[in-house]
């Protein structure tokens, strides 16, 4: 495939492709990559060294596979390292995501918002930033989901256990009066058909996947990277687990069957 305007997408494991889609309902002609680091999921609860590390391998694989413009499809890696990414690969478009608090106070009427997201996430020092800047004048509950990412990376996306962990959460968050609720983690778009069935009409769910494609076309537009037309252009997997484990869910999650390329480092 012509990848020279290949968009590199990635993320800890398969939730990424929640943000790929996006990518490519917005721009069918641009070539994709996307890796999922399915060995080291999930990133949540690993330390930020270690998903810097992570980091570093996987942009410098991307790339070397011809990828013009790299997306960090996960809030826990680009908390932890696109800071370091940037200085790496200076002038490097790189696109990474944060839960959507701003957007969030913007649409809330209760003043109150829940923020579903990994224990890294929150924890981060970015996060923290994000907090002060916009948080003042309303309520932001955090809560984080350890296990959650793991369900979705079996595609257990409506399983008795999944709607189990996510009642536990929620439940509180809706006493507390809470209207909006933030998808702060790529993984969990996947779960918002069972979140919309546990939650009274009146919640409101926010996540930042079309928003970070549209940041990647302004980006690409002002390379002169945009590959137009309507056409599908080529999309390659990798995962640093068994492919096998990836291509048994890409259908449920993806849509259809694709092979999946093992990448060792
Ligand atoms: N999908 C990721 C995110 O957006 C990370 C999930 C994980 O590996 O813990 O935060």
């Amino acid at each position: 495939m012509s990848e020279s305007r290949a968009v590199g997408v990635f993320d800890s494991g398969v939730g990424g492709l929640s943000v790929l889609r996006e990518i490519h309902a917005r721009l069918p002609g641009q070539p994709l990559i996307y890796l999922a680091d399915s060995a080291h999921v999930p990133y949540g609860e690993k330390t930020p060294e270690f998903i810097r590390e992570r980091c570093r391998r996987i942009a410098d694989f991307l790339l070397a596979q011809g990828a013009c413009a790299l997306v960090l499809a996960c809030n826990t890696a680009t908390a932890a390292a696109i800071s370091d990414l940037r200085s790496l690969y200076p002038g490097l478009p790189l696109v990474g995501m944060e839960p959507a608090v701003k957007p969030a106070a913007q649409a809330t009427r209760t003043g109150v918002i829940g923020v579903l997201a990994t224990t890294g996430t929150l924890r981060s020092a970015k996060f923290a930033a994000l907090l002060d800047q916009v948080g003042h004048d309303v309520n932001v509950i955090m809560q984080p989901c350890p296990g959650l990412v793991e369900r979705i990376e079996a595609g257990e996306l409506a399983s008795p256990a999944t709607r189990a962990l996510l009642a536990a959460w929620v439940e509180p968050l809706l006493a507390a009066g809470c209207d909006t609720l933030i998808l702060g983690c790529t993984h969990y778009p996947f779960i918002r058909p069972l979140l919309e069935d546990m939650l009274p009409a009146s919640v409101s769910l926010i996540d930042t996947g079309a928003a970070v494609a549209r940041r990647l076309e302004g980006l690409l537009a002002e390379r002169g990277f945009l590959s137009g037309g309507s056409d599908d252009a080529p999309i390659r997997f990798w995962s640093s687990a068994a492919p096998q484990r990836m291509a048994s869910v890409l259908p449920l999650l993806w849509g259809h069957e694709a092979e999946v390329g093992f990448f060792a480092g």
